[in-house]
């Protein structure tokens, strides 16, 4: 599983700068001003949270702080190309120039806030197992070989520590239907197998246990 798990980080690595090549390809070249993105990150923070923190709208809110930089460009994009569908992220994300994609993806980094918390309690210890053990009878690795021990995530692999549990109970419920659209293959298969192998139960408790994780 090991040799697997990191042969399939070097492909998921390997497509992201491919991706990055595409992108900067077709930039203008005229940098953001700064104004410019004062004005877009006021935007993204009323729905993701005054500190990037996160939120329980009519739609649960991702948080974005202290997320991998490269991560957040990487979903820009799939949103963008419709890899990745979500209709108001598209919306959002379609009028941004590549520098400007670089530019917000890049704020959210230095962002420290409390998780934003109310998830279930009572499964937290198998959660754990989960994230730290994976479930091998369920060929589910465990979660720490990627998003790392603290969950923190590196480069095109996300942090999840602190993230919404709501947002991660529907990314990982409705994989399929939301990422990985299209005929390209990206980075969103390398957890397709993962999350159709988890049932709903252990879904709520690793997204309980990884919500708490600051
Ligand atoms: C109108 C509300 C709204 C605004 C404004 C908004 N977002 Fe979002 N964003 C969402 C929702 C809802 C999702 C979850 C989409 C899904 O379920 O896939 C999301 C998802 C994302 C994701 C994916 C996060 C992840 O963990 O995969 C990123 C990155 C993101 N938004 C960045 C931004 C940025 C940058 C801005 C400002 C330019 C912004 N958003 C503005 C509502 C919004
Ligand atoms: C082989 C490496 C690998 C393993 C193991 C792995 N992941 Fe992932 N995970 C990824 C990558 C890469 C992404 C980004 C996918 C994309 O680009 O759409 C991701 C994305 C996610 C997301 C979406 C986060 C967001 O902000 O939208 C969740 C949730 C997630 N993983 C949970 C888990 C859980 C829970 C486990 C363990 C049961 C796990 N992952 C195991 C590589 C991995």
């Amino acid at each position: 599983m090991k040799v697997l798990s990191v042969r399939l980080i070097l492909q998921a690595v390997i497509l992201a700068v491919v991706f990055s090549a595409t992108g900067h390809a077709a930039d203008s070249g005229v940098p953001a001003r700064q104004g410019g993105l004062e004005a877009k990150l006021e935007y993204c923070k009323t729905c993701h949270g005054l500190s990037g923190q996160g939120y329980l709208g009519y739609f649960p809110m991702p948080r974005l702080a202290g997320q991998q930089p490269e991560y957040i460009e990487a979903q820009l994009r799939a949103f963008i190309e419709r890899r990745r569908t979500n209709p108001i992220m598209f919306n959002v994300a379609h009028v941004l120039s590549p520098s400007m994609l670089t530019a917000l993806a890049t704020h959210f980094r230095g962002l420290n806030p409390k998780p934003f918390g109310g998830a279930p309690r009572g499964s937290l210890a198998e959660g754990k197992k989960i994230f730290e053990e994976g479930l091998p009878e369920a060929n589910v690795p465990a979660c720490s070989a990627c998003h790392g021990t603290e969950g923190k995530g590196q480069n095109e692999i996300p942090r999840l520590a602190g993230q919404v549990y709501a947002y991660t109970v529907g990314q990982l419920r409705g994989w399929k239907t939301e990422r990985g659209q299209g005929s390209a293959v990206d980075t969103s298969a390398i957890m397709a197998p993962t999350a159709h192998n988890l049932t709903r139960s252990q879904v709520e408790a690793v997204a309980a246990y990884v919500s708490y994780l600051q």
